[in-house]
């Protein structure tokens, strides 16, 4: 059949009208096997983006989905192309994942416009490999259909869920105060990983996977099917099938991925009880298709949505029982249902609107996907702090714990609000060398703040801000205390910190000014955090720190970590990459040279 659109691979294996740059391009991909009746047929060529391997073990599974993504693009009358992807893992990954997110980006768009790729298959999975390709996608802008490769199954220890990160934070308390052992603390780690997939908790995985589908990227239903489940190797083959129409359709990310898109997985972050690095994701992701998103915006569109799925962190249950109890489609219909989805005519991947597809997809099981008249918190969104040492940071409010709420804030006079001496920490070294000094003097009223662990500083940003408290008041039976930094916390933490500030101190922010014994007042209802210093004190602090070359951080320690350091932004503008989000459709503009 003769494709009506002229495709971008046309122009390296058909159109030439110079038999030897024809023949150059042409004659290597014949060594393994393809036919030059298949490469000049004129059939679309479709990428397979792929994020496995055995350094990525969450996403590793892709490799064996793979084939049946393969087999649905040949069914559909294209030809597959598999594309590695620079490995990102989330937890093996040193000195963190997230400053590979935009070297997996830079790469992934190398691939996808200098190479004869006509749509592409982006395999997702772990924290960063979901905006890396979503990133990459928005900026070549030839058609992409992202597919999850799938959360594990539930994790059990001793007969209760164990889940992925929340457990960690758990078996560290009982670390702490002396209730189990180095290998008991191993054990709880690993009965949290019971077969191939991502993080099973509410993560930044589970997360931004189910936010590529709510953004119009996948398959609806694709984000929650379990990776070891079959549903999840036939949704590859559906997957395959249909971007080899969407090239014959030429339906773009830039369709897709519109403003109104990324409005409905803000909702939708709220209501899952998404993690708070999806915003630096999905600011980063929009950036790169010329859209601006704020922290204000996630406030603004966000805070008032009430948390509908039971998951932990802020739940009790994990993602196979998720799955189970109807996935994200009954979490989406429920918020339909209630008129919050502020756009059900978004586009998707489909060729179909959002709210066609998911309205009435039934939840079968009220306890795990709530309505909205028993959702577990009214307010399941983010504030968006600002003040005096920082310009934005945010605050996930859903995870606040009857413990810290009673300690923090249900004071009569005032209820949301408290103040607190501060103790500072210059990364997540300097935390754990002093945290159980009880010669700090840190108590139940103080606050901890982690600086130098933003984009900059760390490089990358590291997943540091949630402290625990030392041990010695773990004992005492304080579990947390409150936490502000300019790194981030994993989102698999349940902890209700003040995260993402922006600037961050090595980038000229005022938590660079703070000393131990600072007082701190956090306001939730004016969204301030203040420090109690004059303006004038703050001024020459200021000027005292700029005079001796301004905040310090170790030096970087491989290329990648210096340039990196050179040309990034702050948290709040996505962490992109300066300059590198001018470059906009380049897949349909001129080909390269
Ligand atoms: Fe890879 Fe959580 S560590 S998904
Ligand atoms: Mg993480």
């Amino acid at each position: 059949m003769t494709d009506p659109r002229k495709l971008r691979s046309t122009s390296w294996f058909n159109d030439l009208g110079d038999p030897e740059m024809t023949a150059l391009y042409l004659e290597r991909y014949l060594n393994y096997g393809l036919t030059l009746q298949e490469l000049r047929s004129g059939k679309p060529i479709i990428g397979i983006a792929q994020t496995g391997s055995d350094l990525s073990p969450c996403n590793r599974h892709h490799i064996e989905l793979a084939r049946r993504t393969r087999d649905g693009i040949i069914a559909s009358g294209g030809i597959p192309l598999e594309i590695p992807v620079h490995p990102i893992q989330e937890t093996g990954k040193r000195p963190t994942a997230m400053l590979d997110r935009n070297l997996a980006y830079l790469g992934l768009v190398e691939s996808l416009y200098g190479y004869p790729i006509d749509g592409v298959v982006l395999t997702i999975g772990c924290d960063k490999t979901t905006p890396a390709l979503l990133m990459a996608a928005a900026t070549v802008n030839i058609p992409a259909i992202a597919f999850s490769v799938g959360p594990m199954l539930n994790g059990w220890h001793k007969g209760e869920r164990a889940g992925s990160g929340a457990v960690i934070w758990k078996a560290r308390e009982k670390y702490a105060a002396g209730e189990i052992d180095g290998a008991g603390f191993l054990e709880m780690a690993a009965a949290s990983a019971p077969s191939v997939g991502y993080c099973n908790t509410m993560g930044t995985a589970s997360t931004m996977n189910s936010l590529a589908e709510v953004l119009g990227m996948q398959l609806p239903g694709s984000a929650s099917i379990p990776a070891p489940y079959r549903e999840r190797g036939q949704m590859a083959y559906y997957t395959g099938c249909r971007i080899v129409d969407m090239v014959r359709e030429d339906l773009r990310p830039s369709q897709i991925m519109t403003r109104a898109a990324f409005e409905n997985a803000i909702v939708v972050n709220s209501a899952i009880g998404g993690s708070t690095n999806a915003p630096i994701h999905l600011v980063a992701i929009a950036r790169h298709l010329g859209i601006k998103l704020t922290n204000q915006d996630w406030e603004y569109l966000g805070y008032d949505v009430p948390l509908l799925a039971n998951v932990q962190p802020a739940g009790a249950y994990l993602s196979e029982d998720f799955h189970l109890a109807g996935g994200l489609p009954a979490v989406v219909a429920e918020l339909l249902r209630g008129g919050l989805i502020p756009h059900p005519g978004a586009l998707t991947v489909t060729g179909e609107t959002f709210g066609g597809l998911y309205a009435g997809a039934p939840c079968e099981n009220a306890d795990v996907i709530r309505s909205l008249d028993k959702a577990l918190t009214p307010h399941a969104g983010f504030l968006n702090m600002t003040g005096n040492l920082f310009d934005t940071a945010i605050m996930k409010t859903s995870v606040i714990t009857p413990d810290f709420r009673a300690r923090y804030l249900s004071n009569d006079t005032d209820p949301m609000a408290f103040e607190g001496p501060v103790f500072v920490f210059d990364g997540p070294e300097d935390f754990h060398r002093r945290i159980d000094d009880p010669s700090l003097g840190i108590t139940a009223d103080s606050i901890l703040v982690m600086r130098g662990a933003g984009p900059r500083g760390y490089p990358g940003g590291a997943e540091v801000v949630n402290m625990r408290p030392p041990s010695y008041l773990i004992k005492q039976g304080i579990r947390g205390l409150p936490c502000i930094g300019d790194g981030r916390q994993s989102g698999t933490s349940g902890s209700a910190s003040i995260l993402n500030a922006s600037p961050e101190a090595a980038a000229g922010g005022n938590l660079a000014i703070l000393r131990d014994g600072d007082r701190l007042r956090v306001d939730l209802n004016t969204r301030k955090v203040r420090l109690l210093v004059p303006e004038a004190e703050i001024a020459d602090r200021r000027a005292t720190l700029e005079a001796e070359g301004g905040y310090r951080v170790p030096e970087s320690q491989s290329p990648w970590q210096a340039i990196f350091r050179d040309r990034v932004r702050q948290f709040s503008d996505g962490m992109v990459l300066d300059g590198a989000d001018k470059f906009r459709d380049i897949g349909n503009k001129a080909l390269p040279r």
